[in-house]
């Protein structure tokens, strides 16, 4: 990416994640009780939801010849390169300059992999571009980024008859904008009601509907931990530099920025985010959406 392209906060939230954490996947990984909470388990934790994921993926694909997958917001094309590992054409379609450059570097290591990345947000992707029709769209935490009227829009476009939609993402509650201690605390989702309102009015049929919440959250935990006891004293010494050697630059940029800097602290610094503020306000799903298109059976 070059210098001075401009990159948006929630992408850049992404990337110093993947940085900070040294790790290739982007998702929060399934933490069950037998995994001791850690950041050394981070990529433990993220393989598990991974292989999760891809066995859904074999599981939904077995009756398929020759399955078709599209990755949509294939993050740096770890499961991509999985997928593509395990035999499966797959496309994906991604809007990040950073990560895609990491998506291509990975597929340039690969033995000639039959795969197109778009380099463009899901919702821009025109159809006329897609050479293919698709057995499955994967959203892994990525649905959650992408107008639902757009997604029930555009995905019986891109799939076959009887293709599917498999979703791995938060949603918000009903508890959301409640006005509690905590609430908003966590951007992100779509709210859970509507969408099952968006799937009752859709061609869809809902195959599957499991709530992975209590899997996903102590993730929530191991990362609130690190931000009090790591990033906030770490950010004060640099603030206490910063004004003991730049007093005037320092207040004038802080007050600059002060409601970034207040959203900020509300969101991470507060005491805020929490396992249980997160398990009040978002339900982790993962969902099985099947096209159904009247009088066609699934081709085998
Ligand atoms: C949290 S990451 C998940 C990455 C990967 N799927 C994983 O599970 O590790 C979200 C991904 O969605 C992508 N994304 C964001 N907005 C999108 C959109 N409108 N259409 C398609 N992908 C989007 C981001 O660039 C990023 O790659």
């Amino acid at each position: 990416m070059p210098d001075n392209e401009k990159m948006s906060s929630r992408e850049l939230g992404l990337v110093l994640a993947q940085q900070i954490l040294a790790v290739d996947d982007l998702h929060y990984g399934l933490w069950d009780p037998d995994l001791e909470l850690s950041l050394a388990n981070m990529a433990h934790a993220q393989q598990r939801y991974t292989d999760m994921l891809l066995q859904q993926i074999d599981a939904l694909l077995a009756d398929c010849p020759a399955p078709r997958i599209l990755d949509v917001g294939c993050g740096t094309g770890h499961i991509l390169q999985l997928m593509i590992e395990r035999g499966y054409a797959v496309d994906a379609v991604n809007p990040s300059a950073e990560l895609n450059r990491q998506v291509r570097a990975r597929l340039a290591g690969m033995e000639h992999p039959d795969c197109t990345l778009f380099e463009s947000d899901f919702e821009s992707l025109p159809l006329s571009t897609c050479r293919h029709r698709y057995d499955l769209l994967l959203f892994s935490e990525s649905f959650q980024y992408i107008p639902l009227p757009e997604i029930f829009a555009k995905s019986p476009q891109l799939l076959k008859p009887a293709g599917q939609l498999l979703i791995c993402d938060f949603f918000k509650t009903a508890a959301h904008c409640d006005g509690a201690a905590g609430d908003r605390s966590f951007s992100g989702g779509h709210l859970l009601g509507p969408f099952y309102d968006y799937v009752s009015a859709s061609p869809f049929s809902l195959r599957h509907d499991e709530d992975l919440t209590p899997r996903i959250s102590p993730n929530i935990a191991l990362l609130d931990e690190w931000l009090m006891q790591r990033l906030l004293p770490a950010s004060r010494s640099i603030d206490r530099y910063l004004r003991g050697s730049y007093p005037w630059l320092t207040r004038f940029i802080k007050w600059l920025a002060r409601h970034k800097l207040e959203r900020l602290h509300y969101k991470y610094f507060s005491g805020h985010r929490s396992q249980a503020v997160f398990e009040k306000y978002k339900s982790y799903r993962l969902l099985v959406l099947r096209l159904e298109v009247p009088g066609t059976t699934r081709q085998r």
